[in-house]
């Protein structure tokens, strides 16, 4: 235990001033982890995922030339290198997101930190509501299995216009609004990324930017409306103008004849 602890320690210090060899890698993919090194023809050379204490593979090439697994989150997925003590993990999680180092005979190798990404689904553009003079439009993207490092945007062309952080919120579904004019002939687009993959959905104005039926006749309704109020309105004042005429004129005559 005690020897385990000083290893350990010698690592954190070697993190430190070595730092780690940053890999990215998407789910499902295969890696393969170098031991850099070829002078351990008989030595033990033991791989460990995050501390010492978890140990996936190990070889002890004094006593026999089998490796052992892990049983656990890596069963079925190791193959450790007899010859070179590379370790070849396929089908890469998410949940092995982390850092990975060998011991050959007490000595701290290699550092890994492998950051492994989802796939992303494509994300999906909709008519929000109907409006009247733009047309209202949404984004979305729907049960992203890992949120890491993901985000939302919608393109003008290629200059960013809107985008928004899945990680920063840490919610696996969203939509992101967009409004556009009716006759707007610039190229959308709406992307989802990650660091390493972008999903991307073009929008067709023509095609989701109709003006929907409800609108329409909503704007012809209200068209009508204000135009039969307003002839309405210059009717009473028309008849007004015209009463209030004949009255003074009649007046008038009164006067006159008084005056007689
Ligand atoms: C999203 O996840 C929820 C809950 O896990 C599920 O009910 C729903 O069907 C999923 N939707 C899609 C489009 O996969
Ligand atoms: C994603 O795609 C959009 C549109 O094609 C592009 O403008 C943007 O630079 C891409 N982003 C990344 C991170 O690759
Ligand atoms: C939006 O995109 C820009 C440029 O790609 C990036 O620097 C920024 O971090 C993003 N913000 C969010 C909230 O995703
Ligand atoms: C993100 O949300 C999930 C559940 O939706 C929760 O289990 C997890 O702890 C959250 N992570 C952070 C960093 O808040
Ligand atoms: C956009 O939609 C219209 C109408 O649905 C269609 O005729 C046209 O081919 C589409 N354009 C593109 C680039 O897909």
């Amino acid at each position: 235990m005690l020897h385990k602890l000083l290893i350990c320690l010698f690592m954190w210090s070697l993190i430190g001033v070595l730092g780690y060899e940053v890999k990215s890698v998407m789910e499902g993919d295969s890696v393969t982890l170098y031991t850099k090194t070829s002078i351990h023809s008989d030595y033990m050379i033991q791989w460990f995922f995050e501390s010492l204490f978890t140990r996936i593979a190990t070889i002890d090439k004094a006593v026999n030339k089998i490796p052992t697994y892990d049983d656990g989150r890596f069963k079925g997925r190791l193959q450790l290198n007899v010859q070179t003590g590379d370790l070849t993990i396929t089908n890469m999680r998410t949940e092995d997101s982390g850092e990975y180092s060998v011991i050959i005979s007490d000595m701290v190798m290699t550092l890994y930190r492998f950051n492994v990404y989802a796939h992303l689904p494509v994300p999906v553009i909709t008519r929000d509501s109907c409006s009247c003079s733009k047309c209202v439009l949404l984004c979305s993207v729907i049960n992203v299995t890992d949120v890491t490092d993901v985000s939302l945007s919608w393109y003008k062309r290629n200059s960013l216009l809107s985008n928004i952080s899945l990680s920063d919120l840490n919610i696996s579904s969203i939509s992101l609004h967009l409004e556009v004019e009716y006759q707007d002939t610039n190229t959308y687009s709406c992307a989802v990324n990650n660091p390493l993959i972008n999903q991307t959905q073009h929008l067709n104005i023509t095609h989701l930017c109709q003006p929907c039926s409800d609108c329409v006749s909503c704007c012809d309704t209200t068209k009508a409306v204000i135009r039969l109020v307003a002839s309405a309105l210059v009717g009473v004042a028309t008849v007004a103008v015209l009463i209030y005429d004949i009255r003074s004129r009649r007046a008038e005559q009164k006067r006159n004849t008084n005056f007689i």
